[in-house]
């Protein structure tokens, strides 16, 4: 008698051909607020956001253009382009991304593409002084501008041969109108920004209170100190989502459970495209290395005792702290597979010396462990989510309102709602604002309302939901 597959077995999540078979909808309704309408309900009454936004290519293929093509997406950190020529290469819808530090001190971002034949420019983060394709030796400015094509300055070629590589009589070479193809770019914090489409509101509107809220971490002025990259087989919103709920901490983390208590967090957001809680007090724990640096210079009141957990939409958290901040940029690379780049940032009064490098190799070593914990589960909810049989779930609205918030702002990019999450005032209630327009007294719209109101594009109309 056979005794069956060995107990610890575990396939790999379906993805391609064999996961395409489970999805109960046409690519356009995805696209379709009505898809939604469970999702759209008040949170006490929500189900989770349909399983194939989490295990579907076509899903993906779409959310590729709509969220992470339609809006601000961390692409890295602003000391990857600190000095003058830097480069960082980053990866954005699929799209592969250059952000570089002009001699004039401007951020630039450029699509990572040669204007000849599309050759990619750069393959890794680097300093340069002018863009050179490795194909036909055109070259660019780190302005983006075309210099040679492929005659220029410091070109290779002996000179004898010149003559034979010079493209100045091609009838209608126009080099003005030939240089690389611009991204909207920008930065808060230890953070760049890249917006693809170029048709998102200007970045400070994206945070909305955000900065304001954090300014006594004075973030800018952080380095970070140690970048580590993780491979991760579940959807990037799984991870995103487990961020933003402390439910989980006493199974998945029980060691941090014992002095990050589930009882001290409560949720804290405003106006912006964030999600966000707290925990008051802050954890102190000596073993995790949490207390041997010093709190950023004059942080007072709560800042200065609490914890703030933000996940910035779509794909950065930060876990920030009175004297560190730990960060996570995600990076879609399937349905059910996600880049995950952490880093931890200081302070530069944190510390000095051999005791930074000890704190710095603790905290490293602690939050790779609470990651690993949280991969393990997310990872866990990947394969469940493969499983046909499930549909769905209702959301626990004491812990769970934040998903509920993440996940309305993920429906609105899919179905071209133009709108930023509002403050959440009153326990129970998330209000959400158009972008650009200020949130006027009472929002007393019901989601059916909203929903009609919205349509499938409103460009910065003012519509509000009580979600
Ligand atoms: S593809 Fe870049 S120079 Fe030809
Ligand atoms: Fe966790």
């Amino acid at each position: 008698m056979s005794e069956g597959p060995p107990r610890t077995h575990t396939p790999e999540p379906m993805t391609g051909a064999a996961a395409a078979l489970l999805e109960r909808f046409a690519p356009d309704e995805y696209l379709r607020e009505g898809t939604y309408a469970a999702t759209r309900l008040p949170v006490d009454r929500a189900t989770t956001l349909l399983p194939e936004a989490y295990r579907s290519p076509t899903y993906h293929a779409l959310e590729q253009r709509r969220v992470f093509a339609g809006g601000w997406v961390g692409v890295g950190f602003t000391e990857q382009v600190d000095a003058p020529g830097d480069v960082l290469v980053g990866h954005v819808a699929g799209r592969s991304v250059l952000v570089t530090r002009g001699r004039d001190g401007a951020l630039r971002a450029f699509h990572n593409v040669c204007r000849h034949r599309a050759a990619e420019l750069v393959r890794e983060d680097c300093n340069l002084r002018r863009f050179r394709c490795p194909y036909h030796s055109w070259t660019y400015s780190l302005e983006g501008r075309l210099l040679g094509a492929p005659l220029f300055e410091g070109s290779d070629i002996p000179r004898d041969q010149r003559a034979v590589f010079d493209t100045s009589h091609v009838a209608g070479f126009d080099p003005d109108e030939m240089g690389l193809l611009p991204i909207h770019v920008d930065s808060w914090a230890h953070l760049v920004f890249v917006d693809l489409d170029g048709g998102a509101p200007p970045l400070a509107t994206w945070l909305g209170d955000l900065p304001e809220r954090l300014a006594g971490y004075r973030l800018d002025e952080t380095r970070v100190h140690g970048r580590r990259p993780y491979a991760i087989a579940a959807n990037w919103k799984l991870i995103a989502e487990n961020f933003m709920e402390y439910y989980h901490l006493p199974w998945v983390h029980p060691e941090l459970a014992k002095v990050s208590r589930v009882d001290d967090h409560h949720r804290w957001q405003g106006p912006g495209m964030y999600t966000g809680m707290c925990t008051t007090p802050v954890t102190q724990d000596e073993d995790s290395g949490w207390t041997a640096l010093r709190p950023v210079p004059g942080l007072d009141g709560d800042d200065a005792v609490s914890g703030r957990f933000v996940h910035v939409f779509p794909n950065v958290s930060l876990s920030v702290l009175p004297n560190h901040v730990f960060t996570m940029l995600l990076t879609p690379t399937g349905a059910g597979s996600t880049h995950e780049q952490t880093a931890l940032a200081l302070h530069p009064e944190a510390g000095d010396g051999s005791d930074v490098a000890a704190a710095v190799a603790k905290l490293l070593r602690f939050w790779d462990h609470v990651n690993r914990e949280d991969i393990e589960i997310v990872e866990r909810v990947q394969r469940g989510i493969a499983n046909e049989a499930y549909t769905g779930g209702r959301m626990c609205y004491r812990f769970e309102e934040p998903l509920h918030r993440f996940q309305n702002m993920v429906i609105d990019r899919m179905v071209g709602v133009d709108r930023i999450p509002g403050r959440h005032e009153r326990d129970g209630t998330a209000l959400f604002t158009a972008a650009g327009h200020t949130r006027s007294a009472d929002a007393g719209h019901t989601t059916a309302d909203a929903r009609s109101a919205a349509g499938p594009t409103t460009g910065g109309r003012a519509t509000e939901v009580s979600a």
